[in-house]
């Protein structure tokens, strides 16, 4: 079923809990560890350093960026590196402003409290999570009806790190509360390359450099892609290959699991296909193209589209969809003369 295909890649940023579990033993623990990002890196580091000179907490900080780039493991290490603890919890998790007033109060002077998603933060959470975050403080709302009142209840310093792949979703004054910001970027081949031979180091696999080189081109610039291909890649190694992650492993293993060089999976390869074969490069309708796919327009739009886009190989048009130069080139195919009338 092509449904499940979406569901079974392993090309996809985001992760079950499984995995997030596995994921915890490849987390880098501190800065210098972390491979990549170095402006934010480099301000981070900055405000760490100062805070812990002054001996306070610092001020809120705010990570922004899609799955599996590394806004938890900022997280964690933000509280590692000021040497204090981290408190987990998420916008979904809060219910009710209640429950948000009930960690809150619960903190300890320089706890750091990381607040995921936060953009699916409840309202009424999060207007106190404003006055928390500016004011230290949280209004215990005692009775109920005309006879309610509020005691207002001072909280330690600390420091709340929000993490959101959605940064536009968050209300501005929110947003504001927030003295620093970091935007974390999809990374580099080569970036991709040392996080791979770091977890190889720590999973105990040798693993050979071109294979790093070919694993990292193929994970989308996301260090959670590129350490889901590495545990196929020794999987491959281990029953079929003699251990060793070779580039050979690299290729069959990554064959097997059908991530192409430029790491397309096979629906992504289906959407590419049927608009350059089916519909001569476009442009076609978003429902049209999905249904030649066997597909939910929603899926192929929000699972496939974005990296199709961010990677040049498909346009997007108001009269619909179009298949770029590059498009039919990764297919091998040669872009009908025509074609280039679609670009003016
Ligand atoms: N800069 C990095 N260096 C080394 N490993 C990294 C880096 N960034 C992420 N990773 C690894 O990638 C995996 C996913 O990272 P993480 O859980 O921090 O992503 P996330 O941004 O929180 O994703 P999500 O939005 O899905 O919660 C982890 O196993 C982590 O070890
Ligand atoms: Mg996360």
């Amino acid at each position: 079923m092509a449904s499940s295909d979406a569901e079974a890649s392993v090309v996809r940023p985001d992760a079950s809990d499984l995995e997030r579990a596995a994921e915890a033993a490849l987390r880098p623990r501190r800065l210098d560890e972390f491979v990549g990002q170095h402006v934010v890196r480099d301000q981070l580091s900055l405000i760490l350093d100062a805070a812990a000179g002054r001996g306070k907490a610092p001020d809120h900080v705010l990570l922004s960026g899609p799955p599996g780039l590394g806004k938890t493991t900022l997280a964690m290490i933000i509280a590692a590196e000021l040497g204090t603890s981290l408190r987990v919890t998420s916008g979904p998790a809060i219910q009710h402003a209640g429950d948000l007033a009930a960690v809150l109060s619960s903190l300890e002077e320089n706890e750091v409290l990381f607040l995921d998603e936060i953009h699916r933060l409840a309202r009424p959470a999060e207007e106190l999570l404003y006055v928390a975050m500016e004011d230290f403080r949280v209004d215990v709302v005692v009775g109920k009806g005309a006879g309610a009142s509020a005691i207002p209840l001072s909280l330690p310093p600390f420091t709340v790190v929000g993490a959101t792949t959605r940064a536009g979703l968050l209300p501005a004054p929110l947003r504001d509360r927030f003295g620093f910001t970091a935007h974390l970027d999809f990374y580099s081949a080569e970036e991709l390359e040392r996080v791979l031979s770091r977890s190889a180091g720590l999973l105990g696999v040798p693993l050979d450099a071109e294979a790093a080189g070919e694993i990292a081109s193929r994970s989308r610039g996301t260090p959670r892609i590129a350490n889901r291909l590495l545990r196929r890649v020794r999987d491959w190694a281990q029953v079929r290959g003699d251990g060793r992650l070779s580039l050979e492993a690299a290729r069959a293993a990554l064959e097997v699991y059908e991530v192409d060089p430029l790491g397309l999976d096979r629906l992504d390869r289906a959407v590419l296909t049927a608009l350059c074969m089916r519909f001569g490069g476009g442009p076609v309708g978003l429902t049209t193209l999905a249904v030649a796919v066997g597909e939910e327009p929603e899926t192929v739009e929000t699972v496939a589209e974005p990296f199709l886009v961010r990677e040049g190989l498909v346009g997007r048009t108001p009269r619909g969809r179009i298949a770029m130069p590059a498009a039919w080139e990764h297919l091998g195919l040669t872009a009908p003369a025509a074609s280039g009338t679609l670009f003016t």
